[in-house]
């Protein structure tokens, strides 16, 4: 068996897509002319319109990045009861956002087909001092908000989504289903996303005075040049990051296309190996591909496959690896100890690129190296 060659370059498992630096400059010349540059300006709502139309429910209000809107969101609660139930199956800004306003989370293990909390969990994990729930949805693929909510509602929680992954192929991401967007629903914008503004992020709440209140955070507390009320932060996204957003969603249905093609060549090839499955990007969620690697039927573990990619210039990802509850200074936690579920999927996921520039015969050669590999390859 020939080994494969090595890629020239690192391929990453993310690329940023960038829009025609003319379609840029034009905006930009337009934030020259009217020398504002942030403070909610032009480009800034305009591009609030736009997420706010692909999104397709509640109100959407545009911030400088995830975390800090989750920050906000989370803040926005003035929870009095002081633990909030979290995935540990999330990026480290999940359960970040809920420590550093002084709560504290508390891990309730996933369900092992969405890797998204498992609510058939969260109520034994409820005690007196518990006043929320924060669920991420993985990859792109929901919660079961349905649950979820008829929980939150039994035992007067508020709930609140990180939906880093979702704003995506599915338009709209967040449909009239009330109980798809919880309280508030958090979207990032990060330059490694589909859709992205360089950094930004979205909240989206169906609830008039929850979008009030999260945009007097999002400016300081200020209300006018009067009067300032309540805790803030500065969450502004300025008209730099707006203007590439705009850009960005003239290209986003491209985008989405040409990773659709990307993932279904990585289908074609993929499906059939022993011990591999396809748990994100198969199903046309095209933000992550994700496969979850079974050692004893593949024959070697994730991090082998991981290694031997990253011999061969693939860096793939292990996404998300280490769990929340097993790092500082969440490891210590009660609720850390016992998420079998969760630390099985962080020990067998593994990201693959997954971008519009990747053409369709870098995807092939991928899979190519992994098919080698499950075969026994050895460089
Ligand atoms: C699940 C999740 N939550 C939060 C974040 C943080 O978002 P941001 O980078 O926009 O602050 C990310 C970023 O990748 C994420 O994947």
């Amino acid at each position: 068996m020939n080994s494969p060659l090595p890629f020239e370059r690192p391929v990453y498992v993310s690329r940023p897509a960038l829009p025609p630096l003319t379609e840029y400059v034009r905006r930009l010349e337009s934030i020259w002319a009217s020398n504002i540059l942030t403070n909610m300006g032009p480009m800034h709502e305009m591009l609030e319109l736009g997420v706010g139309e692909r999104v397709g429910a509640g109100r959407v209000s545009l911030w400088n990045n995830g975390m800090s809107a989750l920050l906000a969101a989370v803040s926005s609660l003035q929870l009095q009861r002081r633990k909030v139930v979290v995935t540990p199956f999330t990026f480290p800004a999940t359960v970040h956002a809920i420590s550093l306003l002084g709560l504290e989370p508390v891990f309730v293990d996933i369900d092992d087909d969405s890797l998204t909390i498992d609510p058939s969990l969260i109520e034994e994990a409820l005690d007196p001092e518990v006043g929320a729930i924060l669920g991420t949805h993985v990859y792109g693929r929901f919660c079961d908000t349905r649950a979820i909510d008829a929980i939150a509602r039994e035992h007067d929680l508020r709930v609140v989504y990180d939906g880093a992954h979702i704003f995506g192929r599915y338009a709209p991401v967040v449909t009239d289903e009330p109980h798809r967007l919880g309280d508030i629903t958090m979207l990032s914008f990060h330059a490694t996303k589909l859709f992205h503004t360089v950094e930004g992020g979205a909240l989206i709440t169906a609830d008039q005075e929850t979008d009030r209140q999260l945009r007097l955070i999002r400016n300081f507390g200020i209300v006018n040049e009067h009067d300032v009320k309540g805790l803030g932060l500065n969450g502004k996204m300025s008209e730099v990051h707006a203007a590439m957003g705009l850009s960005m969603l003239d290209m986003m249905d491209a985008e989405i296309d040409q990773r659709v093609g990307v993932a279904s060549r990585y289908v074609e090839a993929l499906s059939g190996i022993p011990g591999l499955r396809i748990v994100a990007g198969g199903d046309g969620t095209v933000q992550y591909f994700v496969l979850r690697i079974d050692a004893d039927q593949f024959g070697s573990s994730r991090d082998d496959l991981h290694n031997t990619l990253r011999s061969l210039n693939v860096i793939s990802r292990k996404y998300f690896s280490p769990l929340c509850s097993d790092v500082e200074p969440y490891n210590t936690l009660p609720s850390a100890q016992n998420l079998p579920v969760a630390r099985k999927a962080a020990e067998e996921v593994l990201a693959l690129p997954l971008y519009g520039g990747l053409s369709l015969e870098d995807a092939d050669r991928i899979a190519e190296i992994v098919s080698w590999h499950q075969k026994g390859g050895i460089l």
